[in-house]
């Protein structure tokens, strides 16, 4: 991705690849903390180490470069500038060629209120996400994704389904940079842009294998949809498995357009639902505005009983007021 940036000038922190150790911690104490070390392959959503300081950096590089804590994933690593600003997930939906944004959305990543605490895979999401303005996501489009998407193809290797950038609007421009592409929907993200999508997404879909998305044009429910993900007791740790939930069917019908996703449950032999992941509901709801959703989100979370859950009360936080909710257990 950070070639591909390169050869089609395409805004991301600026970087160097290392694969060896002294090499890297120069580069790092010429450019000084903050800085970002990133293991080059897959690590299980674990080989980012944003280091406030020096000494965490060089810490990272020992970690990755010579106790080879990732294996084969760590052995080149990326060291990046540090990006200061607000973060915000892109979705394009692309057919070789051509391009089309969905609606935007924001996540959460860490599991405890205000964001602190460990990574997650994601607690909560909304969309849309205020900080993504129209203006914004066209500039989106014309400076990454499409120059993304046209680079692919010229490079042989043309990128057909969800395009999922990863941004940080940055504090000093107010500009995007990119920090990541996945290459699939996000979730959590993807429940909130699902419940507002009105158009077929199997046409769509169609549309894009087929290489025939220009001039396609998605509707999508106006106002604001949120999920609040139910994590097992623990989770991003260790956790419990089998802890039953109740309530479920009543919780769907406590407020218009709530939504239970199921991510990591069963049936036990009595007919119960039992938990059996990490994040394992995904409780989505719609409203005129994103108090709204939220409020009817977390209506149904609070009708959930599963004593051996918890989930975030500030969904939202960064695009509305501040109001807390009773934590359950
Ligand atoms: N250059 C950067 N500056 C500041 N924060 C960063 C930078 N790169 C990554 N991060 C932080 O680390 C998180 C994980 O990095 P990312 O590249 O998305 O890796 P992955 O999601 O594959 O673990 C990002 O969501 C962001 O919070
Ligand atoms: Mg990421």
């Amino acid at each position: 991705m950070k070639n591909l940036c390169d050869k089609y000038r395409i805004p991301t922190a600026k970087y160097k690849t290392f694969t060896d150790p002294s090499a890297a911690k120069k580069y790092i104490q010429e450019q000084g903390a903050p800085i970002v070390v990133k293991a080059d392959g897959l690590a299980a959503g674990k080989g980012v180490i944003v280091a406030m300081t020096l000494e965490e950096a060089y810490e990272a590089v020992d970690s990755m470069l010579i106790e080879n804590v990732f294996g084969t994933a760590g052995c080149r690593i990326v060291v990046e500038e540090f990006l200061e600003g607000e973060e915000a997930s892109f979705f394009a939906l692309v057919d070789g060629e051509n391009a089309i944004p969905l609606e935007s959305a924001q996540d959460h990543k860490r599991v405890g209120d205000g964001d602190t605490g460990p990574n997650t895979g994601g607690m909560g999401a909304y969309s849309p996400a205020p900080i993504l303005t129209k203006e914004l996501q066209s500039v989106v489009m014309e400076s990454i994704i499409l120059p993304t998407v046209k680079g692919m193809s010229a490079e042989g290797c043309k990128f057909v389904g969800v395009l999922y950038a990863g941004l940080m609007i940055e504090k000093k421009s107010g500009l995007p940079k990119l920090i990541e592409y996945n290459v699939r929907f996000g979730d959590p993200e993807c429940q909130v842009l699902m419940v507002r999508l009105e158009s077929d997404l199997a046409q769509v879909l169609l549309a894009a294998c087929r290489g025939e998305l220009t001039g396609v044009t998605l509707n999508w429910s106006p106002g604001s949809a949120m999920v609040v993900v139910m994590a097992s007791k623990g989770y991003p740790g260790s956790y419990e498995k089998g802890t039953v939930i109740r309530n479920l069917e009543e919780a769907e019908q406590v407020a218009p357009s709530v939504k239970i996703f199921h991510a990591g449950t069963a049936l036990d032999s009595d007919g119960n639902f039992i938990a059996t992941g990490g994040r394992v509901l995904g409780v989505t709801a719609k409203g005129k505005d994103l108090e709204e959703a939220r409020d009817r989100a977390y209506q149904a979370v609070e009708e959930i009983n599963w004593p051996g859950g918890f989930y975030r009360r500030d969904i939202g936080w960064r695009a509305l007021p501040q109001k807390q909710f009773a934590s359950q257990g």
